[in-house]
C-alpha cells in the first residue's frame, strides 16, 4: 500500500522499516521539519497483527507524548508501580514507586505501533509497503540512496541519510561491510512457549516466577487480555501443546495462592520465542545509522526490547536535528557510541534477569546455589530490590 501520496526522488532521510522504531523517528523528525519517507516490506495489517509485548519505561512514554502519540496510550495504558517475584518459597514485590520513584506502563506494542502509523498517515509521511528488493547505496559516500521495487516498479530515493529500523532479518545491518562490523551473541537451549488468553489477568501486576520446572511469566495486554508465558526446551513445538496442557504447567509453576485464582480462556495466539542475545557494533557506517532490532536482541526477560529500539531513536533524532539545524555532525558522530552505552546496559540487565529466573539446563548444583543466593538477596535487600527496579523501569538516557 502506498499512503498518502507517491513516492519522492529525494528526502533528508530514508526510514527502512515500518516498525515501532522506524514509525517514531519519522514521527519526531516530521515533526522538527525533516521530511523522510518509510519503506516497508510488509503490508500494513501484516505489521498490525504482530503480537509484542509492551511495557513501557517512563522514558519510551515520554518520547511518546512529546512526539504527541500518547492521547490512547493514556486511557488505555495501565500503569504499573511495581511487579512480583515468586519462587517455591512464595512471592514478594518489587515496589518500584518506594524504591525508585518510578513506574512502568503496560500498552501492546501492536497499540503503540497503531497510534505511530495514524499519527503518520495524518501528517501525510509517504509510507511505502510491501517495498521489495530494498537496496542501500553509497552508504560510506556523501550523496547515498535506496533503490526498491514494489509490483512490476522499480523506484530511486536520493538522501542524506538512511535510518536503518528494519529489524534482525533487515537488510541494513548486513549492508555495512562484514570487516567493519563486530558481533556479539549468545543463545540459551531454551525458549519461551507464550499463549494471549481471552480472560481476565491472574494479577494487576506482572508476576516473574523462578520455580525447579522452569520459568514462568503472568503478564496482560488488557483487563480482557492476559499473556502467559513458561520456559520450554528448544526442542519442544507449540502444536504439541494443547491449552488444558498449558494451563496445567503454568499452575505448577505458579504460587499456590496465586494459581487457585487463575481464569483460563479462549487462547487466540500461542508461540514458541527463542531467547537470543546479539548486539552487532558499530551501530553506523558513513550516512547509515542503524535502530532497534536491526542492532541488537535482548532477552524479553527485562522487557526492553522496544524500550531499547525508542532509546536508540531518540539519540538518533537528537544527533540528526543538531545536524539539520547548525551543520554539526558532532552528535552523528557520537551516535554508535551513545546508543551502545544503554545497549550493553540494557543488556546486561537482561541477562542478569534471565540468569537469574530461568532453570538453566546445565547448571552445576554449585551454580544452583549461587542462584539461589542472587534470588534472597533481591528478596531481602533493600539494595536488592532497588538494584531490579532501577534497571526495569528504565535507566536515563
Ligand atoms: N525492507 C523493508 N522493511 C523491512 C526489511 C527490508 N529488507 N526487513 C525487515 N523490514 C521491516 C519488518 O517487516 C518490520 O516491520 O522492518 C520492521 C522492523 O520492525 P521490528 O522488527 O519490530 O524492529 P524495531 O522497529 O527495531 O522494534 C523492536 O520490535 O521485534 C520487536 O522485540 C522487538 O520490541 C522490539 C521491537
Ligand atoms: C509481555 O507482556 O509480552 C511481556 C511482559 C514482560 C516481559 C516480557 C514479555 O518481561
Amino acid at each position: 500500500m502506498l499512503s498518502n501520496q507517491v513516492v519522492p526522488k529525494r528526502v533528508r532521510v530514508v526510514i527502512v522499516g515500518g516498525g515501532p522504531a522506524g514509525l517514531l523517528l519519522a514521527r519526531k523528525l516530521t515533526r522538527d521539519g525533516m521530511d523522510c519517507v518509510i519503506l516497508e516490506r510488509r503490508s500494513r495489517p501484516y505489521v498490525l497483527s504482530r503480537i509484542r509485548a509492551g511495557v513501557l519505561e517512563q522514558g519510551s512514554v515520554d518520547q511518546l507524548r512529546e512526539a504527541g502519540v500518547s492521547q490512547r496510550l493514556h486511557e488505555e495504558g495501565l500503569v504499573h508501580g511495581g511487579c512480583l517475584l515468586s519462587d517455591e518459597n512464595g512471592h514478594f514485590r518489587i515496589d518500584f514507586a518506594e524504591l525508585v520513584g518510578k513506574s512502568v506502563t503496560v500498552y501492546g506494542q501492536t497499540e503503540v505501533t497503531r497510534d505511530l502509523y495514524e499519527a503518520l498517515d495524518s501528517d501525510g509521511v509517504p509510507i511505502v509497503h510491501e517495498a521489495g528488493n530494498v537496496r542501500l547505496h553509497g552508504i560510506d559516500t556523501a550523496n547515498p540512496s535506496v533503490t526498491f521495487d514494489r509490483g512490476r516498479l522499480n523506484y530511486s530515493i536520493a538522501c542524506n541519510f538512511i535510518a536503518g529500523c528494519d529489524g534482525f532479518h533487515g537488510v541494513s545491518r548486513e549492508s555495512i561491510p562484514a570487516g567493519a562490523r563486530k558481533q556479539f551473541e549468545k543463545s540459551y537451549p531454551f525458549g519461551w512457549l507464550g499463549v494471549l488468553s481471552e480472560s481476565p489477568p491472574v494479577n494487576d501486576e506482572l508476576i516473574y516466577s523462578r520455580s525447579g520446572r522452569g520459568f514462568a511469566l503472568a503478564s496482560m495486554r488488557n483487563p480482557l487480555l492476559s499473556r502467559y508465558y513458561i520456559q520450554v526446551p528448544n526442542s519442544e513445538n507449540a502444536d504439541d501443546w494443547s491449552a488444558d496442557r498449558f494451563w496445567t504447567e503454568l499452575r505448577r509453576r505458579l504460587p499456590d495462592s496465586i494459581a487457585e485464582c487463575l481464569e483460563t480462556g479462549k487462547v487466540v495466539e500461542k508461540s514458541i520465542a527463542p531467547i537470543r542475545t546479539f548486539v552487532s557494533e558499530p551501530m553506523s557506517f558513513g550516512r547509515l545509522f542503524l535502530c532497534g532490532d536491526a542492532s541488537h536482541i535482548v532477552p524479553p526477560t527485562g522487557a526492553k526490547g522496544l524500550n531499547l529500539a525508542f532509546s536508540d531513536v531518540h539519540y538518533l533524532h537528537d544527533a540528526l536535528i543538531e545536524e539539520y539545524r547548525s551543520g554539526d555532525g558532532r552528535k552523528l558522530k557520537c551516535y554508535s557510541e551513545s546508543a551502545l552505552a544503554r545497549v550493553w546496559k540494557s543488556m546486561r540487565f537482561s541477562l542478569w534477569m534471565t540468569n537469574l529466573l530461568h532453570r538453566i539446563p546445565d547448571a552445576s548444583e554449585f551454580e544452583r546455589r549461587i542462584q539461589d543466593t542472587e534470588f534472597t538477596h533481591i528478596r531481602d535487600t533493600v539494595n536488592g530490590r532497588a538494584l531490579l527496579a532501577e534497571n526495569y523501569t528504565g535507566l536515563p538516557y
